[in-house]
């Protein structure tokens, strides 16, 4: 007889599911299947040739380093990168506010782990990331729901939320998963000032910023922090209450899993200590691998290159929802990073599409799931940047067809 873990298993992994709507993506991997479900970057731009190069020098140069235990913090150098680029930005750091993670998702299980209490309140605008509420609902989080627009979320609706004193605010600034949106710019420096004045600490989870296709850059969130505080404290090290969080898997390869965070150095040692139990340390050669490419100014020249292929596939998707999709949905035109958010008409539910969808060879995800609180259902994530532009126009036409159909069938009833 099999052994009985469904006994065994801790009361906290209650809150770990895995949803009916993975099960349906299975068949996604099958050929001639497009998918526009999963989450993944381009693997034509995935640049092999000069993560070989700089793989070979570093195991010349310095290989048993790069095969060695390092430290839980990270590899200083990288650190020290990260530190200049942010200083440079306008927010005073040294390697002391540089943590190594694996992935920027270990720096949201991380900040999980050593902030949220059973029953405590995160603040989200929804939809938001589906895999940081996984991680956080771990550690017991419950979900407020700020209002949110197509600029962001509503700042001007936010004082009566946090006077409720949530354990943070989670903010994807840049192009956010899953519907594309962008921060307006004056709403970041309300949003700070506002979680400042009610002592919230903000998660500033950033992994897009660099995927921008227009427009110009606008500052983080922990520039905006760390001006404020450099008016109030004159400190010389950044010490506020923003935790910034970013990642090499969308300008580099998601596989090497390197991410990192820059908060207080009060904050990175709770965050090393939380390390520590979780994996020791990120991988050493793939931090030196991360830093050899970063350092050398290689990842710059590398992010024309994939905002290039990226901008061509949203434009591609964009005029595909235009030429296919009936009347009545609307969809999102993000400005960069690598999903749009599209809505139907309501009382058309997106699981039900999916599965028509699925029978047409082409998929998505529903959005419901994105709603911690509940809703949705009438809206779906699209993922651009994993298919040429010719698929999108294939599988986009696809869809379309089965929105019109179930749409029909809607009617009938
Ligand atoms: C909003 C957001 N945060 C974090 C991550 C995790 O990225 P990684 O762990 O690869 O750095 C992702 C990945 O898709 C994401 O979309």
């Amino acid at each position: 007889m099999a052994f009985r873990w469904e006994q065994q298993f801790a009361a906290r992994t209650a809150h770990m599911s895995s949803s009916a709507i993975r099960e349906l993506l299975k068949v996604t991997e099958q050929p001639d299947f497009i998918s526009f479900a999963g989450g993944l970057p381009a693997p034509e731009v995935f640049p092999v040739a000069e993560v070989a190069a700089a793989a070979q020098r570093i195991l010349r140069d310095a290989g048993a380093q790069a095969l060695q235990y390092g430290a839980t913090e990270g590899y200083r150098p990288l650190r020290a990168l990260v530190a200049e680029r942010m200083t440079c930005a306008g927010v005073p750091a040294s390697v002391e506010n540089v943590l190594i993670t694996t992935g920027s998702q270990q720096a949201l299980d991380l900040l999980g782990k050593i902030l949220v209490d059973r029953g405590d309140h995160v603040l989200v605008d929804t939809p938001t990331y589906l895999a940081a509420l996984q991680a956080w609902s771990v550690y017991g989080a419950a979900y407020v729901e700020a209002p949110a627009d197509d600029q962001g979320v509503r700042t001007d609706a936010l004082g009566p939320l946090l006077r409720a004193r949530p354990a943070f605010i989670y903010c994807q600034p840049n192009f956010q998963n899953p519907a594309g949106v962008t921060l307006a710019a004056e709403r970041r420096e309300a949003l700070v000032r506002l979680a400042a004045r009610h002592g919230v600490p903000i998660v500033e989870d950033d992994p897009y910023r660099d995927l921008r296709f227009e427009g110009a850059d606008l500052p983080r969130l922990i520039e905006h922090d760390a001006r404020l505080r450099a008016a109030q404290t004159h400190e010389e090290q950044y010490a506020g209450g923003v935790s910034y969080l970013s990642t090499f898997s969308k300008i580099l390869a998601p596989g090497l899993r390197v991410g990192w965070v820059v908060a207080a150095p009060e904050l990175i040692g709770k965050l090393v200590q939380a390390k520590q139990g979780a994996d020791l340390h990120t991988a050493t050669f793939n931090q030196m691998l991360a830093y050899e490419l970063a350092r050398s100014g290689f990842l710059e020249r590398h992010r024309e290159t994939i905002v290039r292929e990226y901008r061509a596939r949203r434009d591609a998707m964009l005029a595909a929802l235009a030429d296919s999709f009936p009347e009545g949905v609307t969809w999102t035109h993000p400005a960069g990073g690598m999903f749009l958010w599209v809505r139907l008409p309501e009382g058309l539910d997106a699981e039900d599409l999916l599965r028509d969808a699925i029978a047409q060879q082409v998929a998505f995800v529903p959005g419901a799931p994105f709603h911690p609180g509940g809703g949705g259902r009438n809206t779906l994530r699209l993922n651009f940047s994993n298919s040429s532009p010719e698929t999108i126009r294939v599988g986009i036409a696809r869809l379309g067809e089965a929105l019109r159909t179930r749409r029909e069938a809607a009617v009938s009833v």
